[in-house]
């Protein structure tokens, strides 16, 4: 590859009112009484099988809001800019897809740049397409590159995810770069076009106004040793077996996986991961979503339509 780096609530079910004739419940009371006065066998616990207690226990914690845009919740948390408090208002991860995806949650945007769900891809261009997020700060693991900023948030889950990987001994997490300008996104996509040709440019690099950088909610890692290694080797190291496996826990997926390039438009990228958020990333993990596109009812954005 003769390209170098930097190229990169509470739920709130509607009150049930059930009518109880008077006749039925005196009949239930008598029936119970008669129940008190019979003796009671004690209660007989079947065991659980083993297999059935390693299985996860399901979520049931959140429910979906009927409105969720109608929801006082949703509204104060979207006005403040809260993502996280926005989608646990909406009932999690899980629900905040359902409702944008059958169109029950017309206050959300896609295309908001600045929003934890905002889908960039070669069909949905930011907007505006000069963005720069409000705020940026230098990712605090190993750097590879002088591009080191990401939001806030993003940092402080890189930093919790490299920790948890060297816990784990899956060795050390490196950053080659994070947020990417307007300006820095033409220039890495125009040493791509220099250096592959167009074709192979476009299945690699975003063109400028359509990278998932310049929303600083995307990362791009190395494994680290001694040294570090680069982009291309990442997938094959322990560190990016291990993030292919916990990334979601730390709010992030791998955004260009292999087998979804029809949908992405891109190849393969284990090493691109990109902050979603903890809530809507454990959807994405436990549905087993391949793209944000598939996640969200988008349609696939393989090519430019230009
Ligand atoms: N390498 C990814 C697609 C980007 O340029 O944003
Ligand atoms: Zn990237």
């Amino acid at each position: 590859m003769p390209v170098t780096q930097p190229r990169h609530a509470a739920s709130r079910p509607a009150a049930l009112s059930v009518a109880v004739p008077l006749g039925l419940l005196f009949t239930a009371a008598a029936s119970l009484g008669a129940l008190a006065a019979a003796p009671v066998a004690e209660p007989v616990t079947p065991p659980v099988p083993a297999a059935a207690l390693r299985l996860p226990a399901p979520d049931v914690a959140q429910q979906p809001v009927a409105d969720p845009c109608g929801d006082a919740g949703v509204q104060a948390a979207l006005a403040s800019g809260d993502d996280e408090a926005a989608i646990a208002a909406f009932g999690g991860g899980e629900a905040f897809r359902a409702a944008v995806t059958t169109g029950n949650a017309p206050c959300i945007s896609l295309s908001d740049p600045a929003r934890l769900w905002v889908v960039v891809n070669k069909g949905r261009p930011l907007s505006p397409v000069d963005f720069v997020p409000a705020s940026l700060q230098p990712y605090q693991v190993r750097s590879t590159s002088p591009s080191d900023d990401v939001r806030p948030e993003v940092a402080q889950a890189l930093a919790a995810m490299a920790a948890a990987s060297q816990g784990a001994g899956a060795g050390v997490l490196g950053a080659n770069n994070g947020y990417r300008s307007y300006g820095l996104q033409q220039s890495t996509y125009a040493d791509y076009v220099r250096d592959l040709g167009q074709q192979e440019a476009d299945a690699g690099s975003a063109r400028p106004g359509h990278s998932e950088h310049q929303t600083g909610l995307a990362v791009d890692l190395v494994a680290c040793d001694d040294g570090c290694g680069g982009l291309d080797d990442f997938g094959g190291t322990a560190q990016g077996r291990w993030v292919a496996e916990h990334a979601w826990e730390f709010g992030f997926i791998v955004r260009y996986e292999s087998g979804a390039t029809g949908t992405t438009g891109y190849a393969p990228e284990p090493w691109h991961l990109r902050y979603i958020g903890p809530q809507l990333a454990a959807a994405y993990h436990h549905g087993g979503y391949r793209s944000l596109e598939d996640f969200f009812g988008l349609p696939p954005a393989p090519d430019y339509p230009f």
